[in-house]
């Protein structure tokens, strides 16, 4: 493939793209994939949110479709008769693409990669009834499971949030979605302004009576850069503090056992172990590829190369970026090992299974307790911080919510062998 050059000011160096051609499939293909594709519109900016989502007068869809196959083309070596284990579409608001845009990545995909019938391909949806009408067609287009935001059924917090639905049409797009997809699942945000916890118990088992195996539920968080971080710098609204939102989060974790939901990270529940199979690459560490404006990806060709990029950020340069080079790959860098194992940490150490040590040895060579100073793991074991079964490096139940601590104790204590 050799080097691509900058026509666009955002792709200021050649790239090297000899990554791509110097595979070995018999190394990957032991190993299954996972593909995101970053839609970044929305029909308006929710004031809490600092995710890559904007508001656009017009789309092109065709254009949008043309650049997302061409990227896919330029990584097509990665995934060429490899299982595909999960496809995401996330975004912004990936249920105002147009259908024929899914279906035709996902006819590219399933032409080039290996689909089984495990495969989960999940698409984000917004509770609006335009958006709900289109369901039918994402399904045909081989969708099987939809994320969908719902936030609160509480009005006036749907308001407060700059929501531009309503809780009736969360509750109907639900009702859709259990109709037409085999799994769904919902997002909600709580520890918000001014919520109390009887508030929280009523609208989560309303929202539970709603749900099928699996929810995420959301601190509200303040992201610099929002609407509502300068809001709440000014003193508009007063945010929970740490005790109460302490409580919340236990309040939550009880409701949902009653339930039948186990935790198995700190903000997605699920029962049976449906876990989102998507979100389980990234905690997991696994391989996964990254399409569309600011996507990230984690990509190994080998047991010793282990690439990571993200792509321009911008969906216009993005789209032009493409365009030209079908490409939009900036700060490709070949991880150390080091790099890896404290990225195995921070990902790891969040899901309640923790870093299992075939995990650690297929990408380390060793079980990853052994790159610490044994005197910092006698120290968390002693704490009851973390604990290392025949299966897994994890943490604890008190040390499941100390996990910055944790990581941070363990980053100071790295010895490389
Ligand atoms: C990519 S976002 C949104 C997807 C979709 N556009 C929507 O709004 O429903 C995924 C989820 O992150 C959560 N989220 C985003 N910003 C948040 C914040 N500042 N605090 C807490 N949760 C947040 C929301 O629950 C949201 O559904
Ligand atoms: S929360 Fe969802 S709808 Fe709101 S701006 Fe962010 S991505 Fe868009």
């Amino acid at each position: 493939m050799g080097l691509l050059y900058k026509k666009n000011k955002n792709l200021k160096k050649a790239m090297n793209l000899e990554f791509i051609q110097n595979i070995h499939t018999e190394f990957t293909h032991q190993y299954p994939i996972s593909i995101y594709i970053h839609w970044p519109f929305c029909l308006s900016k929710c004031p809490y949110c600092d995710f890559n989502s904007h508001v656009a007068k017009t789309i092109n869809h065709d254009d949008w479709l043309n650049s997302y196959i061409h990227e896919l083309t330029t990584f097509l070596p990665y995934f060429k008769n490899r299982k595909i284990q999960s496809i995401y579409f996330g975004g912004g608001t990936p249920s105002l693409m147009e259908p024929f845009v899914v279906k035709n990545i996902l006819d590219f995909l399933k032409t080039n990669g290996v689909f089984d019938d495990s495969i989960e391909i999940t698409l984000e949806a917004n509770p609006t009834s335009s958006e709900y009408k289109k369901f039918s067609d994402f399904r045909n287009a081989g969708i099987n499971r939809v994320s969908i935001g719902v936030q609160s059924l509480v009005e006036k917090d749907l308001k407060f949030l700059g929501r531009n639905h309503n809780a009736n049409e969360a509750i109907e797009t639900i009702r859709h979605a259990q109709e037409i997809f085999p799994r769904y699942s919902f997002d909600l945000i709580y520890s918000r302004p001014e919520q109390n916890l009887t508030d929280w118990q009523h609208e989560l088992t309303q929202a539970l009576t709603l749900a099928d195996d699996h929810i995420s539920l959301y601190q509200l968080t303040i992201e610099k850069g929002t609407k509502f971080f300068s809001m709440y710098r000014n003193g508009a609204f007063k945010m929970p503090h740490d005790d109460l939102s302490n409580e919340f989060y236990f309040l939550t974790d009880k409701i949902l056992l009653e339930h039948g939901f186990q935790s198995y990270e700190i903000s997605n529940y699920s029962k049976n172990k449906a876990w989102s199979k998507h979100n389980m690459c990234y905690w997991e560490y696994d391989d996964y590829l990254g399409i569309g404006p600011g996507a990230h990806s984690r990509l190994r060709n080998d047991f010793t190369n282990h690439y990571s990029f993200h792509n321009i950020y911008n969906p216009n340069h993005w789209l032009e970026a493409t365009q030209i080079h079908s490409h939009a790959i900036q700060n490709l860098h070949n991880l150390t090992k080091k790099e890896i194992i404290e990225e195995m940490v921070i990902m790891g150490l969040r899901i309640k299974n923790g870093i299992s040590h075939q995990k650690s040895i297929e990408k380390l060579g060793d079980k990853i307790e052994n790159f610490f100073n044994k005197k910092t793991i006698e120290f968390l074991i002693h704490e009851n911080l973390i604990q290392i079964d025949n299966q897994s490096f994890h943490t604890t139940e008190k040390g499941f919510r100390l996990v910055d601590y944790i990581v941070k104790k363990l980053y100071d204590s790295i010895e490389m062998h």
